[in-house]
């Protein structure tokens, strides 16, 4: 199979509250995008990289990796899905779009590998995920639970997604076309009635969203297993 992995990187860290973009704030020194694209770029069944960047980035060259001859970048749009947009209109047809948030730095190349040899099992695609621990509560508006939700079935939708570069291409622009609120690239696959494959991730491939992330993926940088 040819892969592309696409990283959208051109969001501004709202909730992070900090100076730069999340994507650049540095975990161990080094900035987050580095750590997060060179584990794409280093992964051997990864053809490609292509990252969408916030049109007005002015970080991304003078990173190290930014001139990997595996690595193109684009310029994103005003959501998530726009980005991803940008990056598929730039490949072939016959690709596998594996799309990576920026901001999931400890993703391992074991869970890269775990989740192309599930295309056997799910020829339409699958994403990584991680089942839910705890006990869930559905609340209400003034904050008291109203029921416990099963948590038999439930799951934390992690990256990456792993889908064919032209149906999620169609799937995702169709959704945005319809306004219809897309938040992963599954959530887009779903709405055209694919049922994508779920692909036990690990779960300290944490979305760094937070201030306190940042000490979190520190952690799991320092006592994880190494990327080549
Ligand atoms: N992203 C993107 N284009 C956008 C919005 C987000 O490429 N228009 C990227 C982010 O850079 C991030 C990933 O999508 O790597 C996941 O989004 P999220 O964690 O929500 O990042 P931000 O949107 O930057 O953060 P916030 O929502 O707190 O503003
Ligand atoms: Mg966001």
């Amino acid at each position: 199979k040819k892969i592309v992995a696409i990283v959208p990187a051109a969001g501004i860290g709202s909730r992070m509250g900090a100076e730069l973009p999340k994507q650049y704030l540095k975990i161990a020194d080094k900035p987050i995008l580095s750590l997060t694209l060179h584990l794409l770029l280093t992964h051997p069944r990864v053809e490609r990289v292509i990252v969408a960047l916030h049109p007005q980035d002015s970080y991304f060259s003078s990173l190290a990796e930014a001139s990997h001859p595996k690595l193109e970048s684009v310029i994103g749009g005003d959501e998530r899905a726009d980005s991803v947009l940008a990056c598929l209109n730039r490949v072939d047809d016959d690709y596998w779009a594996m799309v990576h948030d920026a901001a999931r730095p400890c993703l391992t190349h074991n869970d890269i590998d775990k989740l192309i040899d599930s295309l056997a099992l799910f020829p339409q695609g699958a994403i990584l995920a991680s089942p839910v621990r705890d006990t869930m509560k559905r609340g209400d508006k003034q904050g008291r639970i109203e029921q416990t939700v099963c948590r038999e079935q439930l799951w934390h939708a992690l990256t990456p997604q792993l889908f064919p570069v032209t149906s999620l291409r169609d799937n995702l622009a169709k959704a945005l076309m319809l306004k219809v609120n897309i938040t992963d690239e599954a959530s887009a696959m779903e709405w055209a009635g694919v049922a994508p494959g779920l692909v036990t991730g690990r779960a300290d491939n944490i979305k760094i969203t937070h201030p306190d992330d940042l000490r979190l993926a520190e952690l799991f940088l320092s006592h994880g297993e190494p990327n080549s």
